[in-house]
Order: C-alpha cells, then sequence, then structure tokens
C-alpha cells in the first residue's frame, strides 16, 4: 500500500529556484523607498540577517534529509535549499553593495547574529534549531503574504528593488510549508514549536531594531522626528506589518498548517505581473 505523503505543499505549487541575478547598486546607494530613509532602512535591515539566517535555514533542515523517507518531501527538501541558496547569494550581494555605498560595517551589523547562530549550533539540539527555522519561515511567510498581497506596500520604491523583494516573497509562499512538514515527519514536537515562536519573535524585532538604529545614526536632522515618524509607518496600511497579527497568532494552533493561509491566487498573480521567467531544476 502507497503511505500518504509527508508533505501538505498544494499539489499545483512548484519549489523550483529562479536563478535572477539583480542589479541592485544604484539604488542601494540612495534612500530607494520614497526617498524615506526610515522604510528604507527597515528593508535593508532585513536583509542583513538573509545571509546568514537562511543558510541556518537550510542546515537545520538537511540536518534531517536522511530521516526523509517520503519522496514528495524529499524533493522538496531540495526545491527549499536551491530556492533559499539564490535568495542568500543576491542578499549577500545586495549587503555587500549597500555598505560599501553607505558606509554601514556589515561585519558590525551581522556580527550579534553570527555568534548566536555558532553558540545555538553548539548548545542547542538540532530539533530545536528546526523549531526555530519553522518559527522564522513562518514569519517570512506572512511578511511576504503582505507584501504580494498590498501592492501599495511598495509605493514609491524603485522598480528593481520591487521586483527583488516580490520575488523572494514569491519564493517563500511557495516553500513555506517545507520546514513545517519535515519538523512534522521527524516527530517534533508541538510545545517546542510554540516556544520557539516566542523566542524567534523577540530576536527578530531585536535584530530589526538593532540594524535600523545602526543604520540611521548618522542621519542629519532629528532624529527623534525620524523614529516618531517611522514607528507610525509601521503601523500604517503600507508597512508589511500591518494586520499580522492573526496570522502570527495561527501558528499557535495545534491543528496548524501554513497552507491554511492558502494564498496560491495572489502568488500566482503577482508572479505573471513580474515575469520573472521559469524557474528551473539547478
Ligand atoms: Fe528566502
Ligand atoms: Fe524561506
Amino acid at each position: 500500500m502507497t503511505q500518504p505523503t509527508m508533505s501538505h505543499t498544494p499539489e499545483d505549487v512548484s519549489i523550483l529556484p529562479r536563478n535572477i541575478n539583480f542589479n541592485l547598486e544604484q539604488a542601494l546607494a540612495t534612500d530607494w523607498h520614497g526617498g524615506d530613509p526610515f522604510r528604507t532602512a527597515f528593508y535593508n535591515s532585513l536583509s542583513i540577517m538573509f545571509p546568514l539566517g537562511e543558510q541556518q535555514f537550510i542546515d537545520s533542515v538537511k540536518h534531517y534529509r536522511d530521516r526523509i523517507t517520503d519522496p514528495v518531501l524529499s524533493e522538496n527538501v531540495r526545491g527549499f535549499t536551491a530556492q533559499e541558496s539564490v535568495h542568500r547569494r543576491e542578499h549577500q550581494k545586495y549587503n555587500e553593495a549597500l555598505c560599501a555605498s553607505r558606509g554601514y560595517s556589515l561585519e558590525k551589523l551581522e556580527a550579534p547574529l553570527r555568534r548566536r547562530i555558532a553558540l545555538a549550533q553548539k548548545h542547542i539540539p538540532s530539533i530545536a534549531l528546526l523549531a526555530a527555522t519553522v518559527a522564522y519561515e513562518h514569519w517570512t511567510a506572512i511578511l511576504a503574504d503582505a507584501v504580494l498581497r498590498r501592492p501599495e506596500t511598495f509605493d514609491g520604491a524603485t522598480p528593481e528593488m520591487t521586483r527583488l523583494w516580490r520575488w523572494h516573497a514569491i519564493e517563500e509562499s511557495e516553500h513555506k510549508a517545507v520546514a513545517f512538514d519535515v519538523y512534522r515527519a521527524v516527530g517534533g514536537s508541538e510545545y517546542l514549536r510554540r516556544r520557539l515562536m516566542l523566542v524567534v519573535t523577540v530576536h527578530f524585532f531585536l535584530d530589526a531594531f538593532r540594524h535600523m538604529r545602526l543604520m540611521l545614526r548618522n542621519h542629519k536632522g532629528s532624529r527623534v522626528k525620524l523614529w516618531i515618524g517611522g514607528l507610525r509607518f509601521l503601523m500604517s496600511r503600507q508597512s508589511p506589518l500591518h494586520g499580522l497579527w492573526r496570522p502570527w497568532r495561527d501558528f499557535f494552533r495545534r491543528d496548524f498548517h501554513p497552507w491554511d493561509h492558502d494564498n496560491r491566487t495572489v502568488v500566482a498573480t503577482v508572479l505573471r505581473a513580474l515575469d520573472l521567467g521559469v524557474a528551473a531544476v539547478e
């Protein structure tokens, strides 16, 4: 008898990387999001997390590769790894160009996250590292959905930057259940999954605000005004954080699965408009 698959990604969603190179140098030298330093720093601060963070996501999932017997889930793990590898590459280029043109120290920006990952790999069980990846992948999935569903989040941004963020958001949506399905397949507990979401959420905001603080410290003009306006933006409809409380909270449901938030229609619509080319097996 055929075993039921452990993968709960819908059959019509393919997880294949689009090997795209973005040209971002010019935009990154400026406040590319509508000339607004705070909005620009917000997205730039997320980008700083990706090369180190996404490598850790790949490692934590790959650790369990040999325990996955389901061929569909194995294939999805390959797709997940390939997509995250291209994301890492493009965001590494992004971060290097950003730091070179704006005078930021990439080493200083990355240092605490680099240290935390090294400590976690040494002291935390592999299943907890995977639970952290599951939680981060939920964060990226709900942020991606917000960016795709509400085009106004990129009103005023330069076209190539908009294209990069939407490309990343599409692929985060496509592979949003892979780490989750691996976690379930290898017997990860509900308790650990929820607990790690709380830890990850605190770190996510601490990292983002630290990066923004460093990026905005040489701002000419009133920094108090800048931060007040910025915090207002984060609560506005143009913010990708707007309306995320409910989808974030859903993660704590016992029967939750990332595809309960079915965004295939919006992904397909944005994909058609972006014309990114065909995803390919590497
Ligand atoms: Fe990614
Ligand atoms: Fe991801």
